[in-house]
């Protein structure tokens, strides 16, 4: 009778257990959209200068486009109070984080944050080892929305255990905060963080340059294609909830037009998080006509949430399809190569059957209307052949429309 009672008990206890370990639901059901400070701002923060981007996201219409986090990224921290609590640096946000949430929120927007499972974060400001339970708390009172969660100063810290400990205690401090992972992809988050984070970062961080590799004795950044290569094998693992991260977008910090038009273009066709990382307040219109394409961003936002698979590599010449809901597919071909290029598209030669999305192109019985996405023009459809030119590290995108609606 007792071992009965006991395991019961047991049994009980374990449920609740399991229970509580979740995380929030529903936050991140396409890639989430957004700003951070760090691509163009890194340490250089203050309270003007994220209200000025508060404002520009409304006044740009990127908003309303569904760019609707505001994170702040490493250096928003000053020291913790007697209790242990974190406070701002006081000198950056003498007004506090409380009211910077109050005037993000104002204007339809939500913030985010950042931390570090370290003892520092990277930047060297004091990171949430030991102090999970704490910080999740302070973040759910000032009404933080977002949660960047760091791997420096972490030496020998499980990332499953750390990850999963920040997560139960963002979930026990009650507000639906969204867990982006940033461990770098080190210990395949992929293969074990779908219940933990809405997305993790797949990579080391990107580097503000199309195609080139930033070495250091010990680490490394990665330019746009460098990236792209390592999202290979990695798109079965994505999905409505959890998606991986490729890092923030470089889109208008000085890339030439062509280049953040394929930046841009790739990151969609991957289905990955769109964070901003460029000076909003200031924007040429080249710069908000990527950014702000919605038949682009569509691509991104499908409610399949399948990423995007790289099918033939030819001639310096990468093409890609991206399932999509009622049937269409987004085609992108991407030009690696400084040379324009001319290709014949035969689209019989892309009958191809993608196992994530368990689904045909089928060229040879389905005809798809093709929509130039870049161009805005609509150019006939998949029964006839079309030649294209696509100049030097740039792309042509197309959406294939599913005509038998
Ligand atoms: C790491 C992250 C970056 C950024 C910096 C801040 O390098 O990968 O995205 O957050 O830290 O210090």
């Amino acid at each position: 009778m007792k071992k009965i009672v006991l395991a019961v008990i047991l049994l009980t206890l374990s449920s609740v257990a399991y229970l509580r370990a979740q995380k929030f639901e529903s936050l991140a059901e396409t890639p989430p959209m957004g700003w951070n400070s760090w691509n163009k701002f890194a340490c250089n923060i203050d309270e003007n200068i994220i209200r000025g981007i508060a404002d520009a996201m409304v006044e740009n219409g990127l908003r309303d486009a569904g760019y609707v986090y505001l994170n702040l990224d490493d250096c928003w921290h000053g020291e913790r109070d007697s209790l242990g609590f974190i406070q701002p640096d006081p000198i950056k946000f003498p007004s506090g984080v409380k009211a910077l949430a109050d005037y993000v929120h104002a204007k339809g927007l939500k913030l985010g944050i950042y931390s570090d499972a370290g003892r520092k974060t990277c930047g060297g400001r004091p990171g949430s080892f030991g102090h999970e339970y704490q910080d999740a708390l302070q973040y759910a009172k000032w009404g933080i929305d977002y949660l960047k969660y760091d791997w420096c100063e972490t030496e020998d810290i499980n990332p499953v255990g750390a990850y999963n400990l920040m997560r139960d205690a963002l979930y026990a401090a009650g507000r639906p905060i969204l867990f982006s992972m940033c461990e770098w992809g080190h210990s395949k988050p992929w293969t074990w963080a779908k219940k933990t984070g809405h997305m993790w970062r797949t990579t080391g961080d990107i580097f503000n340059c199309f195609d080139c590799i930033d070495q250091h004795p010990d680490w490394a950044a990665y330019g746009v294609l460098q990236i792209l290569d390592m999202q290979n094998g990695l798109r079965q693992y994505a999905g409505p909830g959890h998606w991986n991260d490729p890092d923030m977008l470089e889109v208008g910090n000085g890339q030439t037009v062509n280049e953040d038009r394929a930046h841009f273009s790739m990151w969609c066709m991957l289905a990955a998080p769109l964070i901003l990382g460029n000076d909003l307040r200031n924007m040429s219109q080249e710069t908000k006509d990527i950014l702000m394409n919605k038949e682009v961003i569509a691509v991104d936002q499908d409610k399949e949430g399948i990423q995007g698979l790289r099918f033939l590599v030819e001639n310096g010449l990468e093409f890609w399809l991206k399932p999509l809901a009622d049937d269409d597919w987004a085609f992108c071909v991407l030009n690696r190569t400084t040379e324009s290029k001319e290709y014949l598209i035969d689209w019989q030669n892309f009958n191809l059957y993608d196992d994530v999305a368990k689904r045909f192109t089928d060229f040879d019985s389905k005809v798809y209307a093709v929509r130039n996405l870049w161009t805005k023009r609509n150019e006939g459809d998949t029964k006839k052949s079309k030649s294209i030119m696509i100049p030097g590290h740039d792309v042509v995108m197309y959406r294939l429309i599913f005509n038998q609606k």
